[in-house]
């Protein structure tokens, strides 16, 4: 049996703060113990190997339920693989990811999954899920739809934007969110409509607006919160839970707050790049715009105060990455003079806990709720709770030793994702895993990765632990 004592820290979970010590056995909480306890002086005589967490935080390891390794968009292909993206996550303080197998158009989901599966087999340097992507709603994907339900792939995303590549009618959304509603699955909602926007970037494009900028005017945030709309309503009438994915308008928030207040089964995401950066960054001369670019768009800078608003009432109720990292050199530039063959996507996922304590510190977000938005409620969403998103006995010891007091300047110099730019260049925050655990093994300590590709094992999952 190995044995871990975290020792001096202050344990942060969505329920509660305590000053306790934290015993790990054979890569789990065994069990927690207020500091000074008679357990705990049990615990410190016992000869058990010691991480000192004196004036740190101990917190679960991050749980993102929105990325994109490797992943084929506009002829090219998201520049983190499994291996770069989760040892990048890892250094960030996140120790599961949930990514996206993508059917594509006339093949099943199954062979989407089994590709996905393979990809990610062996790479991997924390633990990893997937949702499915539905590209072809047909009577045989919806079939297919209960049997990897069973098998723990319990959530599916559709598009109402791409035409012609991920997009699915109404009626195959309704199709789906049926089954859904059958079988337990979660929907997941790309809501931007996406054949209106089609229409504009054509317009625009014949005009010679082909700056980067152009992505975010024709996206508009009216196409983004009408489809919201279209998604709760088509929702309802399948009976089904939804889940919209990278909400970033103002507009589409107050569609999710008032199905909300009606009591459905509807919960939205937002990502760090909605809540730290606007459509200033997508009017960036010489092309840098490129950078940013990314599905929803960027938006004004006025919509951050209410995305904000909507994370302390739980309007919005998880914060992802969507991280889907493109080159600036060699990928981005697949879109110069026409924004619309700009790969769409940004990095993030070593940012998101320190974005979101950098939330704490500027006192957007309680420090629970920092938790409880990149731990517990995407472990509880995607069915990963409790073995994910908390410290608890019986949980596995995915855990960070948080140094709250760190200061770092977000750079490319610095970062490990495999992508030539950040997004947060320059930008100063205060906060940085020290030491990061998965399973109670230290994969980052004090600046070094101890971990190897192929630590990362694969989390079959429940059914979305929200419904009722
Ligand atoms: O721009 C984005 N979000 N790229 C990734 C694919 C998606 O729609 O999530
Ligand atoms: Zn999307
Ligand atoms: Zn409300
Ligand atoms: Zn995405």
């Amino acid at each position: 049996m190995t044995r871990t004592l975290i020792s001096g820290g202050l344990v942060v979970t969505a329920a509660e703060e305590l000053e306790a010590e934290v015993l790990v056995e054979d890569g789990r909480v065994a069990a927690l113990a207020l500091r000074g306890s008679e357990p705990a002086r049990t615990w410190a005589d016992s000869g058990a190997e010691t991480i000192d967490a004196t004036g740190h935080y101990v917190i679960p390891g991050g749980v993102d339920g929105h990325t994109h390794m490797e992943m084929p968009f506009g002829g090219t292909y998201s520049a983190d693989t499994f291996e770069t993206g989760t040892r990048a996550a890892a250094w960030g303080g996140t120790t599961t990811i949930v990514d996206f197998a993508i059917q594509r158009p006339g093949e099943s989901v199954r062979s989407g999954v089994d590709a996905w599966m393979a990809k990610a087999d062996g790479n991997c340097a924390i633990d990893y899920a997937f949702h499915a992507i539905l590209s072809d709603v047909n009577e045989s994907s919806l079939k297919e739809m209960d049997v990897l339900v069973d098998e723990g792939i319990t959530s599916f995303k559709l598009f109402m934007a791409y035409p012609g590549v991920f997009y699915s009618d109404d009626g195959q959304i309704l199709r789906a969110m049926q089954r859904g509603a059958a079988n337990g699955a979660l929907t997941m909602m790309h809501a931007e409509n996406g054949i209106a926007i089609d229409v504009l970037v054509e317009q625009a494009l014949a005009e010679g607006r082909t700056d980067p900028r152009y992505h975010g005017e024709v996206r508009k945030a009216l196409l983004e919160s009408e489809a919201t709309h279209r998604a709760i309503q088509l929702a309802r009438v399948a009976g089904a839970p939804l889940y919209v994915v990278h909400v970033s308008a103002t507009e589409a928030v107050e569609e999710l707050a008032r199905a909300r207040d009606k009591g459905l089964n509807v919960f939205g995401e937002t990502c760090p790049q909605y809540l730290f950066l606007s459509t200033d960054n997508l009017a960036e001369p010489d092309f840098e715009g490129a950078k940013y670019v990314c599905s929803t768009p960027l938006r004004p800078k006025e919509h951050q105060a209410h995305l904000w608003k909507a994370l302390r009432t739980n309007d919005l109720s998880v914060v992802s990455t969507d991280h889907c990292p493109f080159c600036f050199v060699g990928q981005k530039d697949m879109g110069a003079g026409d924004f619309s063959k700009i790969p769409n996507g940004m990095p993030g996922v070593e940012n998101r806990m320190d974005l979101l304590h950098q939330a704490v510190v500027e006192g957007h977000i309680s420090r629970r709720r920092w938790i409880e938005l990149a731990c517990a409620t995407p472990a509880r969403m995607f069915g990963m709770y409790p073995k994910k998103g908390t410290v608890a006995p019986g949980a596995d010891a995915d855990l960070v030793i948080y140094d709250p007091n760190a200061e770092q300047t977000i750079s490319a110099d610095t970062h490990h994702m495999n992508v030539d730019y950040s997004a947060y260049e320059g930008k100063r925050v205060t906060g940085r895993a020290r030491t990061v655990l998965s399973r109670g093994r230290v994969i980052v300590d004090r600046g070094s990765y101890l971990g190897s590709a192929g630590d990362g094992r694969y989390v079959p999952r429940s059914t979305c632990q929200y419904l009722v």
